[in-house]
């Protein structure tokens, strides 16, 4: 069995240093890794990232993470990146990296994916040039999940987790206002996760959201948006024995 511990949207600020790392210190009693679901920052500056940083440097877990938006707001998104993988993080962009844990190896696929919608109230890429980049964007961003899924099924993993700042499904938002949700995830993140095989997709974002959701595919897709789940870290159990 392979235990993945998860939060997103921490937003972490100078005054919240200090705050999660009692909590992520127990980490090796319960969890295998920690996944970081974006939003790790409120404005994205190298400043705020630093306090994330040190939340987690040396942690005795593996941590993996994708940024949000917010960790893109102050246009540093490469400088936030560095930061965080100078404290020991793999931080994904449609990447996959592979975690060897005592019950097996998992496989994670990460990207921060965009919005756009869901099946029957989605944007389509029509019309002026800047509305086709919204959605070419989400699409790049899904493609980049499906090829990273796809890779980490041909290594032979014993589970593959699909992480996201975005929600692939709409299941994960409800408490959210529905004139949003184009904003919150897209359906083609699901697909790729769908046609490209995970066993958990997990996501942040939607603070007013729900915690649980599945794809059409039949994959559990978690939002664990730390105002959703209310605590430093949920831990879902993946291929157990
Ligand atoms: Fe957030
Ligand atoms: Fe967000």
């Amino acid at each position: 069995m392979i235990r993945v511990a998860a939060v997103g949207d921490i937003h972490m600020g100078p005054d919240s240093e200090g705050l999660l790392r009692p909590a992520f210190d127990t980490l090796p009693d319960c969890a295998d890794l920690l996944l970081l679901a974006g939003d790790l920052t409120r404005h994205g500056t190298p400043e705020e990232a630093r306090v994330v940083a040190r939340e987690v440097r040396d942690l005795p877990v593996p941590v993996v993470a994708v940024l949000g938006n917010h960790d893109h707001h102050d246009e540093q998104p490469e400088k936030v990146t560095a930061v965080l993988r100078d404290a020991g993080v793999t931080v994904l962009e449609g990447e996959a990296t592979v975690v060897e844990c005592a019950g097996g190896r998992l496989g994670i696929a990460g990207t921060k994916g965009f919005g756009g919608g869901f099946v029957g109230r989605s944007a389509g890429e029509f019309g002026e040039p800047v509305m086709k980049e919204f959605v070419r964007t989400t699409r790049r961003s899904a493609d980049s999940l499906h090829a990273a899924l796809k890779e980490l099924g041909e290594k032979g993993c014993t589970a593959r987790v699909a992480l996201t700042h975005f929600s692939p499904v709409a299941d994960t938002l409800a408490g959210e206002p529905p004139e949003i949700h184009p904003f919150l995830g897209s359906y083609l993140l699901a697909e790729a996760i769908d046609t490209a095989g995970a066993d958990l997709a997990v996501h942040g974002h939607a603070h007013l959201g729900s915690e649980h959701g599945m794809t059409a595919g039949g994959v559990r897709v978690r939002n664990v948006a730390q105002p959703v789940i209310r605590r430093a870290f949920n831990v879902y159990q993946l291929g157990a024995d």
